[in-house]
């Protein structure tokens, strides 16, 4: 395992749309596994395959209920609102309040290619909703009624 360099905004590959991931292999294994240990060194509460520079549908959430992997994920419901401040391991420095749905249920894929649905609430609802943003080149400030310095 490996702490990988953490991308700043700025940066085209933060902006990319990610390609699915197809092969569920070692290399994505090792991805994974050095996104966990990046994350956790880094004290963020997700991380999403485009921050370390991987143009990949893959995404941790590191949270309360656990450290999650999600593979291809995607949105089957949301619902409700929650508003709360948010920062980026991306954008350092800064934090900004962020409108979210309260409830989220998803689809995803793990390590090995197994499709799941999950449902989450508050906080972890609201990570995945950042991390699966990443995805689509979209950043917390783009949303954010205001951003402040931390
Ligand atoms: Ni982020």
């Amino acid at each position: 395992m490996a702490i990988r360099q953490v991308v700043q905004v700025g940066d085209e590959v933060l902006r990319q749309k990610c390609f699915p991931v197809e092969k569920f292999d070692e290399k994505l294994w090792q991805l994974l596994d050095d996104m966990k240990q990046t994350v956790r060194f880094e004290k963020g509460a997700g991380l999403a395959a485009p921050q370390v520079g991987i143009l990949r549908r893959a995404v941790i959430c590191d949270v309360e209920e656990g450290c999650f992997e999600f593979i291809n994920p995607r949105f089957l419901q949301q619902s409700g609102e929650q508003s709360d401040v948010e920062g980026c391991l991306s954008v350092k420095g800064k934090h900004g309040t962020v409108s979210r749905p309260f409830k989220v249920k998803i689809a995803y894929q793990d390590r090995f290619g197994k499709e799941h649905t999950l449902a989450a609430k508050g906080f972890f609802a609201r990570c995945i909703c950042h991390e699966l943003d990443h995805l689509d080149g979209i950043l917390y400030i783009d949303r954010a009624v205001n951003v402040e310095k931390d």
